[in-house]
């Protein structure tokens, strides 16, 4: 570890420049907050991070060691060792590595670092001292709690299918940490796509330490004060989530395993019997031709347009499955046309790169170049011809089974070798863009394809700035309870990495879900962003039928409150889309001041207004749980708590969940009604018409004492529930 310093600054009106034989630096200032350039090679001097989109720099000054520019709060600066201080950041020190001293990423000696025969060929990295108050978040999607200090993560998109609370690397890579000290948030964030290591006060209690292999380190200081306030600057760098269809929100249905179009068919038809809700059925790899990307078995789906024609009568969207690999197979038009074009990856001495993964042998296609995107968001037309509504990337790490003209490195995961070629580019260089590539032509094709419909993508794998082009699920997760707990941290943890919509397989994607297990789960999924219940081959059936009375009964109430509470939903959909607002949210997202916001693991709040606190243990009908300042509803009995600890909230045959005093909820009951709690209560609801880009309109409601007042031409019911019953409100 070589520590960084500069003779000089030069200062131009927009830049602050520093210049030594080996290192570069630049500080400039944008609207979402500090920009800090560190580079090895002069050449990278006028580098672009592959996703942030930072706006011009505006002016800024450096005077008595401060810079300092409009909206950013200041910057604390030394040449000699460089260092900053950033608001409560102490000390953050820049080094350089003169060799690969890669704790936890063994094998990148091997990989031919891109400052090949540069004293510092080992890359760069920072230090931050560490403060016993200080707390860690973001990091996207990890397993574990939400507190991430005291170990050491990677970024590397991984296929992790056994993943427990102790795994590392998981599909998505978001290297952003939300930092958090006594009531203060402020945010990092690396646009840097090689493999970084974020080590949080883990090999020193002391010490903070972040690097990367890379010649650059492309770092983002994001100003609070509030989380919210991190997260607006995050998304505006990164990019916001566009509104998705009004759908999408709804309960989705899927399973690895539906086999043929009567198989899917059955499945509508469960469901109407049931008088169960349902959006969207999707098809998993089965009803490719043998695996071929871009087709329809003829015996199995022989006629998708009419099972979509079918399924949209009863408001049910298709979803199919894309995967990135491509069967190498002479006369497949999908091979053929990429092959002539050369638009696969290569290997390092440039022959197409073949593996194998559900198509063997497979190639993938090189989604880093923009004309393959444009040729494989193009390839959709027959999907869309077909009926399907949205599009799902799966295994876009990308996972790899096997390779068939090229070495593995089982320490870097089933993916494509380090040293393979995208262009000019490595593999280790763009191996963490790759699936937020995909989602991107994918996105971008359905665009083009189908202008007046708002796509709907879902991807496996992502970086910062995923949530732009695709949904995120956590991927093969287990049906055990301690995986219905991690979902929640998890898509807290993603949520304020800029992932506003994601959810975690509803029961269990591998193993046997119990009955119990998916009831809860489904009470959980009902308030998750993203509704989907999926589910392994060689898994039992977990639809919400699947286990008979009175389970069916029970899980259907779950999905049919998620229909009620879909306005609420939309219009925080509606919010994301405009600040990048995660819906789901941790708990010190609206109460900072608390010491214990911070500490709680398993309840959470969805947008302002509502506090779920899921069961999530077997056996139990109630859970303690935390209520912040002020006074709480049961949302199901009426019954009113001030803020505090209580050892037992009630399930009531459903899931312990509260209304916050002061709020309206709208709701689609009987048409649109608002649920109102506390003698002044103000709510607001977003509309349009669900799809497509007619520009639609907000309104709020307020309700002071027995008055509601509502700004739209609409007539809502509004109503108070009281422990008789609910009170209507009569509207002014
Ligand atoms: C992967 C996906 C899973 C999918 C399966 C088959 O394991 O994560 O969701 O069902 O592949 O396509």
């Amino acid at each position: 570890m070589v520590p960084l310093a500069f003779e000089r600054v030069r200062q131009t009106e927009r830049a602050l420049l520093f210049e030594s034989p080996y290192a570069h630096a630049q500080i400039t200032a944008h609207e979402a907050g500090w920009r800090v350039l560190v580079y090895l090679r002069p050449e990278d001097a006028a580098k672009r991070g592959p996703a942030a989109e930072p706006g011009p720099p505006r002016r800024l000054k450096f005077e008595n060691g401060q810079v300092r520019a409009e909206g950013l709060g200041p910057l604390g600066l030394t040449l000699e060792p460089f260092a900053l201080t950033f608001g409560f950041l102490t000390r953050l020190r820049f080094f350089a590595l003169p060799r690969v001293p890669w704790q936890g990423l063994p094998g990148l000696e091997a990989a031919l670092p891109p400052a090949e025969g540069h004293p510092y060929s080992g890359g760069l990295g920072f230090t931050l001292e560490e403060s016993p108050h200080r707390r860690y978040y973001g990091l996207g999607e990890r397993t574990g709690f939400l507190d991430k200090k005291g170990k050491r993560y990677t970024f590397w998109n991984t296929d992790e299918t056994k993943h427990t609370e102790a795994t590392d690397r998981l599909y998505q890579s978001q290297p952003f940490l939300l930092l958090s000290e006594g009531e203060e948030a402020l945010g990092l964030a690396l646009d840097e796509s090689f493999p970084l290591v974020f080590d949080l006060a883990f090999s020193h209690p002391g010490r903070s330490r972040i690097q990367t292999p890379g010649p650059t380190l492309d770092l983002y200081l994001l100003p609070g004060p509030t989380p919210a306030e991190v997260v607006v600057r995050l998304t505006a760098l990164f990019g916001r989530p566009p509104l998705p269809p009004r759908w999408a929100l709804g309960y989705h249905q899927s399973r690895y395993g539906y086999q043929s179009q009567e198989e899917v068919r059955a499945v509508a038809e469960a469901f109407a019997a049931h008088g169960i809700p349902l959006s969207a059925l999707w098809l998993d790899i089965d009803y490719m031709d043998g695996y071929r990307v871009f087709t329809f078995d003829r015996y199995r789906f022989p006629d998708p347009k009419a099972l979509a024609k079918e399924l949209g009568r009863r408001g049910i969207h298709l979803v199919a499955i894309v995967d990135p690999g491509v069967k190498k197979e002479a006369g497949y038009p999908v091979y053929e046309e990429g092959h002539a074009r050369g638009y696969f990856v290569r290997t390092a001495r440039g022959e197409e790169l073949v593996g194998e993964v559900w198509p063997d042998p497979a190639v993938w296609p090189d989604f880093t170049r923009p004309e393959v995107r444009e040729w494989w968001g193009n390839l959709h037309r027959r999907l869309l011809e077909a009926g399907i509504a949205g599009i799902w990337n799966d295994m876009n790490e990308p996972s790899a089974f096997a390779l068939k003209n090229a070495r593995s490195d089982p320490v870097w995961g089933k993916t494509l070798p380090l040293s393979a070629r995208h262009g000019e580019k490595t593999h280790l260089e763009v191996h963490n863009l790759y699936g937020q590539c995909m989602s991107r032509a994918t996105f971008e094709g359905l665009s083009r394809l189908a202008p007046e419909r708002r796509p709907f993508v879902l991807s496996r794998a992502g970086f910062l700035g995923i949530q732009r082009y695709a949904w995120v699920w956590t991927g093969d997760n287990q049906s055990r309870w301690e995986h219905l707990l991690m979902s929640i941290p998890m898509l807290l943890n993603l949520g304020l990495s800029g992932v506003a919509f994601a959810g975690a397989d509803i029961g269990g994607f591998a193993e046997d879900a119990s009955a119990e297990l998916l009831w809860r789960w489904s009470w959980l999924g009902a308030f998750y962003p993203f509704m989907r219940n999926h589910s392994a081959k060689t898994s039992r059936r977990q639809e919400p039928y699947a286990f008979g009375e009175p389970w069916t009964g029970r899980i259907a109430e779950a999905i049919r409150f998620r229909y009620r509470l879909l306005p609420y939903l939309y219009t925080l959909a509606a919010e994301a889309a405009a600040t990048g607002a995660p819906l789901m949210r941790p708990m010190f997202w609206h109460f900072p001041a608390e010491a214990e916001a911070y500490r709680v693991n398993d309840q959470f709040l969805l947008g302002p207004a509502l506090l779920v606190a899921p069961i999530v243990r077997p056996g139990e009908e109630a859970r303690a749980v935390w209520l912040p300042p002020g006074r709480w509803q049961d949302w199901w009995t009426g019954e009113v708590f001030e803020g505090g600890h209580y050892q037992v909230a009630r399930d009531h045959g459903r899931i312990p969940l509260f209304l916050r005093e002061g709020f309206a909820v709208p709701l689609a009951e009987e048409g649109l009604a608002f649920r109102v709690f506390g003698e002044r209560a103000e709510g607001r609801l977003y509309q349009d018409a669900g799809d497509g880009y007619e520009p639609g309109a907000w309104y709020g409601l307020s309700v002071t004492g027995n008055r509601a007042r509502f700004e739209g031409e609409a007539r809502p019911r509004v109503c108070r529930r009281e422990e008789d019953g609910e009170k209507p409100v009569p509207l002014d």
